[in-house]
């Protein structure tokens, strides 16, 4: 495994990588980043997998600078799991001045997390944008944990024709269903204990409305009415077209019901796709 820190070694590995899959991260990698590698193995010949913590993507007070940083740990596990190329550039590599030309994403990006997180979808599409034109990937595979990112991400590669094909990689759960991700490292051990009430409650509205249930927003308020009573502070719980992350309709054939909800300092997310 080759782990190169700038774009023209990068370039240079490309020269002779055959058909590239490409899994961008910001490190600190979980067994969910893990199975987007192995899925990604099944696509092409070289899994490249990026390592970098975007500060385009952070909002003021965000945890930018408190992000763990662990490229060693993190590249001993990409050993295992047989990736071709870690491409872990320093911050000024991909950023040697204020980044100029930024992707600017529709106005769905100031929805859900984006209401929270104004600018988050710009940071994120912009340095994604400037991954792919470094590593000109085949393939490019994105976790539906985030599943909003996952959805600008897939619109944005066919609005501006970008020649590469987007993969949702279905989500990495602890045994209790909390979704794994790189901040649950910031949960004390009452908060981790409580923090899989998200994915309780998310397959309890998957249950109800397979189960014919359309009463979406007065269930949404119950369900954030019962996280802010056990000590969360609920940024949203929706339900929402799955294709489209719009509202809802009646021609609507797949959905998705989404939470983020604060625990303490900690910002957890999670979704449930629910076939009608
Ligand atoms: P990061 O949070 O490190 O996530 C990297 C990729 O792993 C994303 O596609 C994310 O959706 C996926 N992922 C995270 N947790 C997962 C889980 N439990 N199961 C499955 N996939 C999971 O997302 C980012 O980094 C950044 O925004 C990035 C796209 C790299 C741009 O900076």
């Amino acid at each position: 495994m080759k782990v190169l820190h700038t774009i023209a070694e990068l370039r240079e590995f490309r020269k002779q990588a055959g058909r590239v899959i490409f899994v961008p991260t910001m490190g600190n990698l979980h067994e969910g980043h893990l199975s987007l590698i192995h899925l990604a193995q099944q696509h092409g010949d070289s899994v490249i997998v990026s390592i970098f913590v975007n500060r385009l993507q952070f909002g003021i007070g965000e945890d930018f600078e408190r992000y763990p940083r662990t490229l060693a740990q993190d590249c001993a596990k990409l050993e295992t799991v047989g990736t071709a190329a870690v491409f872990a550039p320093a911050e000024d590599e991909l950023y040697p001045h204020p980044q100029q030309y930024c992707i600017e994403p529709p106005a769905i990006a100031d929805e859900l997390c984006g209401k929270f997180r104004p600018g988050h979808f710009r940071g994120v599409t912009t340095v994604v944008s400037k991954l792919f034109n470094i590593v000109q990937p085949d393939v490019a595979i994105f976790g539906k944990k985030d599943y909003q990112q996952y959805f600008v991400l897939r619109d944005m590669v066919l609005d501006l024709n970008m020649p590469i094909d987007i993969i949702g990689a279905e989500t990495g759960r602890a045994e209790d269903g909390l979704a794994l991700s790189s901040r649950n490292a910031y949960l004390t051990p009452t908060e981790r204990a409580e923090a899989p009430r998200i994915y309780r409650h998310l397959s309890q509205l998957h249950d109800a409305i397979s189960g014919g249930a359309r009463d979406f927003e007065p269930r949404c308020a119950l369900v954030a009415n019962d996280l802010t009573q056990h000590g969360w502070k609920v940024d949203y719980v929706e339900v929402r077209d799955a294709h489209t992350l719009g509202m809802p309709t009646l021609q609507s054939t797949r959905l998705v019901a989404l939470i983020a909800a604060k625990l303490g300092n900690t910002r957890l997310i999670d979704n449930i796709e629910i076939e009608l």
